[in-house]
């Protein structure tokens, strides 16, 4: 397996869905998510891949998904190279996941260690989070603790929207918004322990939720550079204004590259891929000990 990936078709398998990084595949009441090597920034998909990224979250994913299985069950399932023809699997193998199709509750269960992102941009202009006051005076990159839970709305097209925790009583009920609360914090605790020892900052992620035979399952990735903020633990202790690890060249490169931001992005120069490139492999390593 080596080639990187742009695009799959697989021949007899409908799409059940193809978004920026993974091509998801139909199997009834499984599905085949495919990570490629594709990379967005600012909503856009970069027209160069970086190759071994999708094997990198992949990966990851699957360490994270072992490593919680007693927290809460999960979507994956075991491997079985035999749904598609063979020489597909030669070359998908290591970047996809056989998962239960769930039931998706529309929520993406978000959990902050630190006041990043979206959450500082509530904080910084209306002093709360999740609709909730915190204390005024924090800074960008402040450690909340105990860890927050700050849900959103999935929504398909266009971008999510954060809500309240009473919202997301009103969605889902009281008795499963606190089930979801209670499930994300202790997958944060257990994903910040993970990444404190390879050196790294669990700053925030989101987790997805399903129904899988009325039972809550967890399901799409976990704990990956792309639904997560990883920090050097070193930058985010120096209150330095601390680089997101993987993707933060890239988009300082766009910003300075003078893009607008609307498609068509631009090619990224050699190097940068290649910086990229090593910066997923490192978070792999660094994190599971896996070497690509
Ligand atoms: N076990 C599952 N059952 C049903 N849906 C799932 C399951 N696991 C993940 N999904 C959904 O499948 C999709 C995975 O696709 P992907 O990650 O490429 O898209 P996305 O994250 O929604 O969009 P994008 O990556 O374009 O921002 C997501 O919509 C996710 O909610
Ligand atoms: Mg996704």
């Amino acid at each position: 397996m080596g080639a990187p990936l742009s695009e799959l078709e697989i021949p007899g398998l409908p799409l059940f869905r193809r978004g920026k990084v993974r091509d998801t595949f139909d199997l009834g009441d499984r599905l085949l998510m495919v990570a490629s090597d594709r990379l967005s920034a600012f909503d856009c998909v970069l027209p160069d891949l970086i190759p071994d990224r999708g094997r990198v979250l992949t990966a990851l994913s699957r360490h994270w998904f072992a490593r919680t299985a007693a927290l809460v069950p999960n979507h994956l399932l075991p491997d079985q190279p035999a749904v598609v023809p063979a020489d597909v699997w030669e070359r998908i193998g290591d970047r996809t996941m056989l998962v239960v199709k769930a039931d998706r509750i529309d929520v993406e269960c978000v959990v902050r260690g630190r006041l990043a992102g979206s959450g500082w941009e509530e904080y910084h202009s209306r002093g709360t989070l999740a609709d909730e006051p915190l204390p005024p005076g924090l800074e960008f990159g402040a450690a909340l603790d105990p860890p927050h839970f700050t849900p959103a709305t999935k929504s398909d097209s266009g971008h999510d929207q954060n809500i309240s925790r009473a919202h997301l009583r009103s969605l889902v009920g009281e008795e499963v918004a606190a089930r979801l609360e209670a499930l994300s914090i202790a997958l944060f605790r257990a994903g910040r322990e993970g990444c404190l020892a390879a050196g790294f900052d669990l700053v925030d992620t989101k987790f997805e939720f399903g129904w899988v035979g009325g039972r809550l399952t967890l399901i799409d990735e976990l704990l990956t550079p792309d639904s997560s903020r990883f920090w050097e633990l070193a930058a985010s202790r120096g209150g330095a204004d601390p680089q997101g690890f993987d993707k933060q060249p890239v988009r300082d490169w766009l910003s300075a590259s003078g893009w607008d931001r609307r498609p068509p992005a631009p090619h990224l120069p050699p190097e940068l891929v290649v910086e990229t490139r090593r910066r997923y492999l490192e978070v792999l390593r660094r994190i599971t000990g896996i070497s690509l």
